[in-house]
């Protein structure tokens, strides 16, 4: 298993202050409620079914199912972004899910169908707490769907900039298997998506309740292949991280003296990592734009590049654009079209730095 050491205490990282709003993207938007509609044609056709999803955010994935009238129950310790759920009809539990609050929604609302969580179930550190809490809620022939960041992309892409304080797992196919295993349930399923520049949905079950399909095997073999528990994998990566960083200093500091400008596009939590570990100031990068209005008019963590408004993006444009949010590409530089017919190129740094 690959992971954070050092962990920032839960309440610091999610409170009333929490500044990712998951129905930012329009990407994001149709790929949860396309999740949601899935779950009501599967897994939720009983006679009084029940989901519970573990970090639903704003309610980007429940609140399809809040629609379609089937029992929900988001569990969401961020109270701004849980309100914001509730505002969409979504029924919210303003709480950290771990095996006391699966005991008390189990007892409140009886066993669940299905248990959700994407883009969160890597960001808890008491992961063994979270899997004796669904030992506890799910129902017998229920299923834990979880989706994240892959190790196998973040290492075949050097997207080194996915590791940051939130993220405290790095799963691959075999990382989850053997985690499943060691607390009674199986891996039925593993499925490549592409959000946030290459995950895995994950599907467990209670051990024997399902017959597992055949991509577990086929990713497993081809993690082995590809040496993904092994160390030398590691090192190698690291040296790659390394070169990305220096190409990327070397390619700003180019267009400074050429006397051209370079405006960051999103603040995403990668852009702290990548800015910090690069040493990239608002020297380099005077600011970045990002449409999260809760993120405007304050710094990326460390680095102190302010966050603006999109609108400053245009007031001039740019020469070049440093792309922070390259996993939201397609939608943002269709958004832009107009830096483009400026003249403006997109810089960006994974796989390897350049120019667009
Ligand atoms: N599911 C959404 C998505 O995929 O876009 C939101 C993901 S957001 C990056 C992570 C969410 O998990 C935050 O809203 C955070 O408050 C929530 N979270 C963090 N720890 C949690 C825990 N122990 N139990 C439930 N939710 C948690
Ligand atoms: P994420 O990679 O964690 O989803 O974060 C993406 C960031 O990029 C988030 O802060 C919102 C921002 N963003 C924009 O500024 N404009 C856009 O069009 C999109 C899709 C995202």
């Amino acid at each position: 298993m690959v992971q954070l050491v050092e962990e920032v205490p839960q309440d610091l990282r999610y409170h009333a202050g929490y500044r990712y709003h998951a129905s930012g993207s329009a990407g994001h938007r149709k790929h949860f409620e396309r999740n949601a509609r899935r779950f009501l044609e599967t897994e939720l056709t009983g006679s009084d079914p029940f989901i519970v999803e573990i970090g639903c955010n704003d309610g980007v994935m429940l609140s399809t199912v809040a629609q379609a009238g089937v029992r929900h129950l988001g569990v969401e310790p961020s109270a701004n972004v849980a309100e914001l759920a509730r505002a969409k009809g979504v029924r919210v539990l303003s709480e950290f899910f771990d095996e006391r609050t699966a005991a008390a929604v189990r007892s409140e609302h009886g066993e669940a169908d299905v248990i959700f969580g994407a883009n969160t179930i890597c960001h808890i550190a008491h992961i063994d707490s979270v899997f004796r809490g669904i030992d506890a809620l799910l129902a017998p022939n229920g299923v834990f769907v979880f989706e994240e960041p892959y190790l196998g992309t973040i290492i075949e892409r050097t997207a080194f900039d996915q590791i940051y304080d939130e993220h405290v797992f790095y799963f691959s196919v075999t990382s989850v298997q053997a985690m499943a295993r060691h607390f009674g349930f199986e891996l039925v399923n593993a499925e490549h998506i592409p959000l946030h520049g290459g995950e895995i949905r994950y599907t467990l079950a209670r051990a024997g309740a399902r017959t597992p399909a055949p991509a577990v095997d086929a990713l497993l073999a081809e993690e082995r292949a590809r040496r993904l528990s092994e160390t030398e994998t590691f090192e190698h990566f690291g040296q790659t991280v390394k070169r990305v960083r220096d190409d990327l200093v070397a390619l700003l500091h180019r267009i400074q003296s050429d006397g051209q400008r370079v405006i960051g596009y999103g603040a995403p939590g990668k852009s702290s990592t990548v800015t910090n570990y690069c040493g990239i100031g608002p020297d380099l990068v005077p600011f970045v734009c990002d449409s999260t209005p809760s993120k405007q008019g304050h710094l990326v963590p460390g680095s102190h590049l302010p966050v603006k408004p999109p609108e400053a993006f245009s007031a001039p444009y740019p020469d070049y654009a440093l792309l922070f949010a390259w996993n939201h590409a397609e939608e943002i530089m269709a958004k832009e079209q107009g830096f483009r017919e400026a003249g403006g190129r997109w810089i960006l740094y994974v796989p390897e730095v350049h120019i667009v």
